[in-house]
C-alpha cells in the first residue's frame, strides 16, 4: 500500500511519543485544596472523598510540611464546622480557623508556600447560600460587602492570594478596590469566574457542611447550558480586576476553557471538582478503571483545554507516586 502520510509513525515507541507530546503537566501547576476545621490533633477523612480529610491547623501544618517536599506549594483553604449564623459573620473574624491557619502556615513556610482562600460565606451562613439572604432571595449588593469583609481578614492575615466563589455581580471590582484601599496591592485575585450550577458540588458539599438549606443556588451560578454567558462572566471579571480566571468545574466543561484561552491574556485555572475527583476513586476501588490512567487522561486534559493551574484533590498522590 502506497501511503505517503502515516501518523503512526510518530507514535511507534515511547521515545517518540514523548518528544511529540504537545501538553504536559508540571507540579509547579497544582494547586492542592485543604478543608480546615476549630480544634486540635485531628485528621479526619471525609468519607464522600476517598484519600481527603478534615484537618485542625497543627496537622494541617504537618501534611503541608510532608507535600511541600513533594512539590506542591501553593494551597486552597476551606473554612469548615465554624459556628453559623445567618449573615455567616466568622467568615469575616480574624479569629476563625482560615485567618489562624493562614497565620500559622505563614509563620512556618514563610515564602516558600503560596497561601490561597476561598473567599464564601456558605459554609458559614445557617441558610447555606453564598451570601446574605432576604426574603429567600440571595442579595447581591449586601453580600458583596460581607465578601469583601472576608477578603480583608484573610489577606490581613497574610493571604497571598483570595479567591471568591461566591457569584455575586461586582464583588472582584469591590474586592479589589477593598484590598488596595487598606493596603493590599499586591494580594492576588484568582476569580471562580464561570462557576456553574453543578452535580458534581455534591461531595464537597457534604465535607464542608454547606448545602444549601432551602433551594439551590441556580439563582448565582451559572446555567450549564450557557456558553456565551460564560464569556461575559469571565469579561466582566478580567475588567473588574481579576489576576486569574477560573473555570469550575472542570471535566463538562473543556469547551469553555479551551474558548476562554482564545479570548483572554489572563492564566487560567481550573477547578477539578470533588465529584469529578471521587467518581474516579471509587470507579477505581470497584476495579472498573486504572486510577493512574485515568487521572493522568483527565489533568492532560485540562491542560490541553488550556488551563494553566489545575485545582484537584488529586494532586498530592500523583506527585507521592510519581505519576507524572
Ligand atoms: C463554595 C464552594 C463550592 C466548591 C468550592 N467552593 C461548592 C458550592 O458552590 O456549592 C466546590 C468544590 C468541589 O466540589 O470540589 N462556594
Ligand atoms: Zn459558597
Amino acid at each position: 500500500m502506497e501511503l505517503l502520510h502515516r501518523p503512526r509513525r510518530t507514535r511507534k515507541n515511547a521515545i517518540i511519543r514523548e518528544a511529540v507530546a504537545e501538553t504536559r503537566v508540571h507540579p509547579a501547576q497544582f494547586i492542592y485544596p485543604y478543608f480546615v476545621k476549630p480544634g486540635r490533633g485531628m485528621t479526619d477523612p471525609i468519607l464522600a472523598m476517598p484519600g481527603i480529610s478534615h484537618f485542625t491547623v497543627d496537622t494541617l501544618l504537618k501534611d503541608v510540611e510532608v507535600g511541600l517536599k513533594l512539590g506542591l506549594n501553593k494551597v486552597l483553604l476551606f473554612g469548615v464546622q465554624e459556628p453559623k449564623s445567618e449573615e455567616g459573620d466568622a467568615a469575616w473574624s480574624e479569629r476563625s480557623v482560615v485567618p489562624s491557619a493562614i497565620r500559622e502556615l505563614k509563620k512556618v513556610f514563610g515564602e516558600d508556600l503560596y497561601v490561597i482562600t476561598d473567599v464564601c460565606l456558605c459554609a458559614y451562613t445557617t441558610h447555606g447560600h453564598c451570601g446574605l439572604v432576604h426574603d429567600h432571595h440571595v442579595l447581591n449588593d449586601e453580600s458583596v460587602e460581607r465578601l469583601v469583609k472576608m477578603a480583608l481578614a484573610h489577606a490581613t492575615a497574610g493571604a497571598d492570594m483570595v479567591a471568591p466563589s461566591d457569584m455575586m455581580d461586582g464583588r472582584i471590582g469591590a474586592m479589589r478596590q477593598g484590598l488596595d484601599m487598606h493596603g493590599f496591592t499586591n494580594t492576588a485575585l484568582m476569580s471562580y469566574a464561570v462557576k456553574f450550577a453543578s452535580a458534581y458540588y455534591g461531595p464537597f458539599r457534604e465535607a464542608a457542611g454547606s448545602a444549601p438549606g432551602f433551594g439551590d443556588r441556580r439563582s448565582y451560578q451559572m446555567d450549564a447550558r450557557n456558553g456565551r454567558e460564560a464569556m461575559r462572566e469571565a469579561m466582566l471579571d478580567e475588567q473588574e480586576g481579576a489576576d486569574i480566571l477560573m473555570v469550575k468545574p472542570a471535566l463538562a466543561y473543556l469547551d469553555i476553557l479551551a474558548e476562554l484561552r482564545q479570548r483572554t491574556d489572563l492564566p487560567l485555572a481550573c477547578y477539578n471538582v470533588s465529584a469529578e475527583y471521587s467518581m474516579v476513586k471509587v470507579a477505581a476501588a470497584a476495579g472498573l478503571v486504572d486510577e493512574r490512567l485515568m487521572t493522568l487522561e483527565n489533568l492532560h486534559a485540562f491542560a490541553r483545554a488550556g488551563a494553566d493551574l489545575i485545582i484537584t484533590y488529586h494532586a498530592r498522590e500523583v506527585l507521592e507516586k510519581r505519576w507524572l
